[in-house]
């Protein structure tokens, strides 16, 4: 991949919105360019990926800055899916928590992503100390 670069910078709104328009991520958040975009601006740790300048993938980090990190929003786009991107995305976003000494690094996994995240040293957390998520139920109400 003779042209791809990587830099730290965060892309311009229109490059990230256009990515992430790709993932179908947009009708489960039902929120504007402008509020998709804050949340990439907002992030610790932001990683492009770029061919030729234009904006072919990127990755980014939430975090308090010492004890916990949140990998998200891995995107290649689908031209490019398969070639070792994302691999060399997901190790600059590990690289920085840990020369930044992050204790805990962690994602939420896309249905079907399972096997990259596996591939690239992450694991369940163990079925006595999940993930939890909150809703807006109570236990025992519909
Ligand atoms: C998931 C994603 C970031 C992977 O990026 P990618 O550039 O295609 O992945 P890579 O080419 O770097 O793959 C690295 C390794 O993981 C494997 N892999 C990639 N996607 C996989 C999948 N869905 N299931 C199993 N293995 C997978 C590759 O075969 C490769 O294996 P190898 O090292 O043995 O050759 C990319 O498919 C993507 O952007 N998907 C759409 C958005 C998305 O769902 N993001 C994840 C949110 S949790």
């Amino acid at each position: 991949m003779k042209n791809i670069t990587f830099d730290s910078s965060i892309p311009s709104q229109l490059e990230f919105c256009s990515l992430f328009r790709i993932t179908g991520w947009y009708k489960e958040y039902n929120l504007t360019d402008e509020q998709i975009y804050g949340s990439a601006t907002n992030s610790y740790f932001f990683t492009s990926v770029r061919d030729k300048g234009e904006l072919i993938g990127c990755g980014r980090i939430i975090s308090d800055g010492y004890i916990h990190a949140l990998i998200v929003d891995m995107i290649i786009h689908p031209d490019y899916q398969g070639k070792g991107i994302g691999k060399a995305v997901l190790d600059k976003l590990i690289s920085h928590c840990k020369s930044n000494g992050i204790i805990d690094i962690q994602l939420f996994c896309a249905k079907g992503k399972e096997g990259f995240y596996l591939k690239n040293s992450f694991v369940p957390r163990p079925v006595d100390a999940p993930g939890m998520q909150y809703t807006n139920k109570r236990e025992g109400q519909n």
